[in-house]
């Protein structure tokens, strides 16, 4: 199969694409390298002893688009392009709805054309707002605090009215938890530019002598140790849920709009992945509690039931091996990508 990954050099992209080599899918990577580097493909490619026909460009750059489009035949598209900083999209409302919507929106209008209608997309728990009951379930209601989640929503709108304007779309919008860690080989990883604004590249940096401490934002919530509780995944059990997605999507028998929640289903505070950090790279993480980050929600995490039953899915990897996996590529690339 021929399948066409927007996004494909960042993070969850090029741990997938690493997942779909060794499965010996053919791809072609779309991507315009803003919050990413080609290292990363190139070292995907050493892994898996296999190539990734990489081509620089924009979502919003529909001719050049469309040329991969003329050139190729694709099956499917895995739809990893976007920005996702939820307090950048507080600041750029416009950038963020024109890349990730109208980015968006040319994609599908292409595919379209070119009658490609099978796509996975990259959505967000974020979509779920503020929980008002856990485990989140694909039926629980959406809403959002930001920009960027808005975005998200807005994309799985048109999606679904795409789904029902059309009985060929197969369309997964697959919304993640919290992805973390690393491929174990420690050759590739997540490498935020500037200061991380998630919890595991901080801790990482924190560990590996880049920063001082972390802030932990907010200890007085009413969760077992006060810190906030999130649902963490390791990034190759979620990129192996992006092939059972595409194996779902070959079945004839699956149509529509289908949102699938990629998590774990169990939920661990603060102060719990501080701790199995510190047990995977035997340092000390030193930290300040200050006070709550705005937007935060207390708890978040996924019931994965959906997942297994449509998929035949579930996520393995424990916090330990989303910890070591973590520290091994922060600790062999103290400066990421740069090291
Ligand atoms: P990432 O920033 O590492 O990867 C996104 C990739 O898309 C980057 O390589 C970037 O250069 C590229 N890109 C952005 N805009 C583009 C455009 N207009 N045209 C072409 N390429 C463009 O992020 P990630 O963590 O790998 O996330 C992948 C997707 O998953 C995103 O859509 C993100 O919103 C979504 N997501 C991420 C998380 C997370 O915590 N990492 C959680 C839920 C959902
Ligand atoms: C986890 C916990 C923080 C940093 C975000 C996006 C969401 C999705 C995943 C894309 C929270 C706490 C964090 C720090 C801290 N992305 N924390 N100190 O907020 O669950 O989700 O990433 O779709 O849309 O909102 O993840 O890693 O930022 O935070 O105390 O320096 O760690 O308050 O409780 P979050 P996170």
């Amino acid at each position: 199969m021929n399948i066409l990954v927007t996004g494909g050099a960042g993070y969850i992209g090029s741990h997938t694409c690493l997942e779909m080599l060794n499965e010996n899918y053919k791809l072609v990577v779309y991507d315009n390298l803003s919050n990413s580097s080609l290292d990363a493909l190139k070292r995907v490619e050493k892994l898996t002893g296999k190539e990734v026909k990489f081509i620089e460009g924009d979502l919003l750059n529909v001719e050049k688009l469309e040329q991969v489009f003329q050139n190729e035949r694709f099956d499917a598209v895995i739809h990893f392009a976007g920005l996702k900083a939820v307090g950048e999209s507080v600041e750029k409302p416009l950038e963020y709805y024109d890349n990730n919507v109208v980015g968006t929106l040319n994609l599908l209008k292409i595919m379209q054309k070119y009658n490609v209608k099978k796509i996975v997309f990259s959505s967000s728990a974020t979509v779920y707002g503020v929980p008002e009951k856990l485990p989140l379930t694909e039926e629980s209601p959406r809403s959002t605090t930001n920009p960027y989640g808005t975005s998200k929503l807005v994309i799985e709108y048109i999606l679904e009215d795409l789904a029902k304007s059309d009985p060929e779309w197969k369309i997964i919008s697959l919304r993640y938890f919290n992805p973390v860690g690393a491929h174990k080989s420690g050759e590739i990883g997540e490498d935020p530019n500037g200061i991380p604004n998630n919890l595991l590249p901080f801790i990482s940096q924190v560990a590996v002598g880049l920063r001082d401490k972390l802030n932990i934002f907010g200890d007085d919530y009413s969760t077992k140790d006060g810190t906030g509780i999130r649902d963490y995944i390791h990034v190759v059990d979620l990129a192996k849920g992006h092939l059972a997605a595409l194996k779902c999507m070959t079945d004839a028998t699956e149509k529509g709009f289908i949102p699938i929640n990629l998590g774990t289903g169990n939920g661990y505070s603060i102060l719990e992945m501080i701790k199995a950090f510190e047990k995977a790279s035997g340092k000390t993480i030193p930290y300040e509690v200050v006070k709550r980050r705005e937007g935060d929600v207390a708890e978040c995490f996924a019931d994965t039931t959906y997942a297994y039953k449509k998929l035949g899915w579930k996520a393995k990897k424990s916090i330990e091996e989303m910890c070591a996996d973590a520290w091994k590529w922060q600790s062999t690339n103290p400066d990421g990508y740069r090291s």
